[in-house]
């Protein structure tokens, strides 16, 4: 069954979509819709993952981003998208739902963000500290963002990076996300990652013999924390509860803060260890004043522009 070449167009688009570790967790299956509209169905695999993600909290968060991103691309492309969820679970897959496609009607709005989300990327480089403009500031807060001083949340990231990296279970993941080849379709490479040669080589170390030790670990960890220090404002993505659904709806959120990021000349970075450590969540919870915290990333003006990371082709993802 072919598709339609417009949504060919979409679909290879959405996979632009931002995963922890570039692992891209989405998979699609074609399905008949009603009255002849075909459907895609959106599936997400437990054990093609994270093994070391207790509660997928970064997966779900990944397949609103997803579908958020797909949104997104099918408005730049004259298209609505519109999804049935499921979130129906047969053994280590989850059904999350079925989407659909269908083109606009006449003078049907275009959201703002459909142009900036095609530029959208993680820059992982340091920032020069320019402030963030007033709108900024105000749209990131009403997608449930509460913006802290980096200099408040040094301390407890320090904290969560040497936490990390002396813990086999995080390296472990890591291993399985790293890739030499700069053309690998998933995963991060080194280039992707921005990172000095000295970075790269403690990375090696970790990744061969399962962690970094004690002092090796600090060190590594002091990289994370004069990253931050040239943010402007670091901002914590809050959300309800880590049910399925509330996550997926976190994600979508997430994806709009990120693409209004870029649509304002800035750029944005993720800091999932202050949230995945048990040692330093509750502390960001305290620091934000939000119940349950998802997402950290730190905002600053962008001193280079981000290295493009990889994707994986359609016709790997659809069947
Ligand atoms: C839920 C989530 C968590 C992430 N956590 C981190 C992180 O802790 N550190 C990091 O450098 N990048 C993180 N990323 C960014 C991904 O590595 C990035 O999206 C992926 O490599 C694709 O690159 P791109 O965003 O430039 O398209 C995260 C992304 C998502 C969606």
């Amino acid at each position: 069954m072919r598709i339609p070449v417009e949504h060919e167009t979409i679909l290879r688009e959405a996979l632009r979509a931002p995963s922890a570790h570039n692992a891209q967790p989405w998979r699609l299956r074609r399905c008949a819709g009603v009255r002849g509209a075909g459907g895609y169905e959106l599936h997400y695999d437990h054990l093609d993952y994270l093994p070391h993600d207790p509660d997928d909290r970064d997966a779900y968060l990944a397949i609103g981003g997803f579908l958020e991103t797909l949104d997104l691309a099918a408005q730049r492309h004259g298209h609505r998208s519109t999804v049935e969820p499921r979130f129906e679970r047969t053994g280590s897959d989850l059904f999350v739902g079925v989407i659909r496609l269908r083109p606009a009607l006449p003078g049907e709005p275009v959201d703002p963000l459909a142009g900036p989300a095609a530029r959208r990327c993680t820059n992982r480089c340091r920032y020069d500290r320019s402030e963030l403009p007033d709108l900024l500031r105000r749209e990131l807060v009403a997608m449930g963002c509460v913006l802290v001083d980096p200099a408040r949340m040094a301390r407890l990231v320090a904290r969560a990076s040497e936490l990390s990296w002396r813990d086999r279970r995080f390296v472990t993941d890591l291993d399985r996300w790293m890739s030499g080849d700069p053309a690998a379709p998933a995963g991060m490479t080194p280039a992707g990652l921005q990172l000095a040669r000295y970075e790269w080589l403690a990375l090696r170390v970790a990744l061969r013999i399962g962690r970094l030790p004690g002092p090796v670990a600090r060190l590594f960890a002091g990289r994370d924390v004069r990253l931050l220090a040239t943010a402007r404002a670091v901002s914590v993505l809050g959300a309800t509860d880590l049910s399925t659904a509330t996550l997926v709806d976190a994600g979508r959120r997430l994806l709009r803060c990120w693409v209004a990021i870029t649509a304002a000349g800035f750029a944005c970075h993720p800091i999932s260890i202050a949230v995945d450590r048990p040692e330093t969540a509750p502390l960001v919870a305290d620091a934000a004043g939000v119940p349950v915290p998802v997402a950290v990333f730190r905002i600053g003006r962008p001193t280079r522009p981000a290295p493009e990371s990889n994707r994986r082709p359609l016709a790997d993802v659809l069947s």
